[in-house]
């Protein structure tokens, strides 16, 4: 049975209604499944793995810690889950459907709904202003959950509140990944995607942001987040916590 329920209006602290609903499943369902995903690049004469057989069930709600070093791949299974990389062989549904058995649009279409991505690379671009930037998925949307009130209370969350005119030039490293946080978060998307979000964060900063995602996750934000820190599996309690070695994806005990 399926319901619509308020998803961000609980979240934020402006006191104006927001218009981000979900619709939700009464009870937990699988979100994400990758089955027997499988990518492989070629290196001089031979094909290399980035992601070997990963069969992996994500159910809404989770927080998914994936571990391991650079080279590991990690971005490419990020890349596989968000429908930005096709995979050789194997299959990705996210909410039921495949990611590759529908049109490049209706791939698009989910990936602009349902996805919030945080590249390991902050990717802003450089001639919008931080407003224009937390603000461009919204005009993929046909129907963006978002709006430019919204935009600043995220803003603010990430405490960039006095940001909003500036540009990226103007902003450190750690303040261009701090706008690209706001930005994933900007469509209410079920899913985020992290590739080493807290990078190049000082320690305080990333406590406000690991706190913020907390705060997304208990209302039901799903996260799959990847990252060389293992402190970081330790700061999110309830996280499902896997390690990526050579392309194999293997869940943490414990
Ligand atoms: N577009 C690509 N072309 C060729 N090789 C790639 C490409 N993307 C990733 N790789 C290779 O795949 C492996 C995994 O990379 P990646 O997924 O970026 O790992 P990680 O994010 O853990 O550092 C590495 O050996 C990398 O060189
Ligand atoms: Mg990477």
């Amino acid at each position: 049975m399926q319901q619509i329920v308020p998803g961000a209006v609980l979240l934020f602290s402006a006191p104006w209604p927001m218009t981000c609903y979900r619709i939700e499943t009464m009870g937990k369902y699988v979100i994400i499944e990758c089955k027997e995903l499988t990518k492989a690049y070629p290196v001089e004469a031979t094909m290399v793995h980035a992601v070997n057989t990963v069969n992996l069930p994500v159910n809404k709600g989770d927080f998914l810690v994936i571990l391991g070093h650079s080279g590991s791949g990690k971005t490419t299974l990020l890349s596989l889950i968000g429908g930005l990389t096709s995979p050789d062989s194997g299959q990705v549904f996210i909410d039921g459907v495949e990611n590759w058995r529908q049109s490049d649009q209706a791939l698009s279409t989910m990936r602009n709904s349902k996805i919030g991505f945080i590249f390991q690379f902050a990717s802003l671009i450089p001639t919008l202003s931080v407003m224009e930037n937390i603000l461009l998925p919204l005009s993929f949307c046909q129907n963006p959950a978002g709006s430019r009130v919204l935009a600043l209370d995220i803003l603010a969350q990430v405490g960039l509140a006095d940001k909003a005119n500036a540009f990226p030039s103007q902003l450190s490293g750690g303040q261009q990944r701090r706008v690209a946080i706001a930005r994933s978060f900007i469509n209410c998307p079920d899913i985020i995607l992290a590739d080493e979000p807290t990078g190049d964060l000082d320690e305080e900063t990333e406590k406000d942001i690991l706190a913020l995602f907390r705060r997304y996750n208990e209302q039901g934000t799903t996260f799959v987040v990847v990252t060389h820190n293992s402190d970081l599996a330790a700061t999110q309690k309830g996280a499902r916590v896997f390690s990526m070695r050579q392309a194999v994806l293997t869940p943490q005990a414990g």
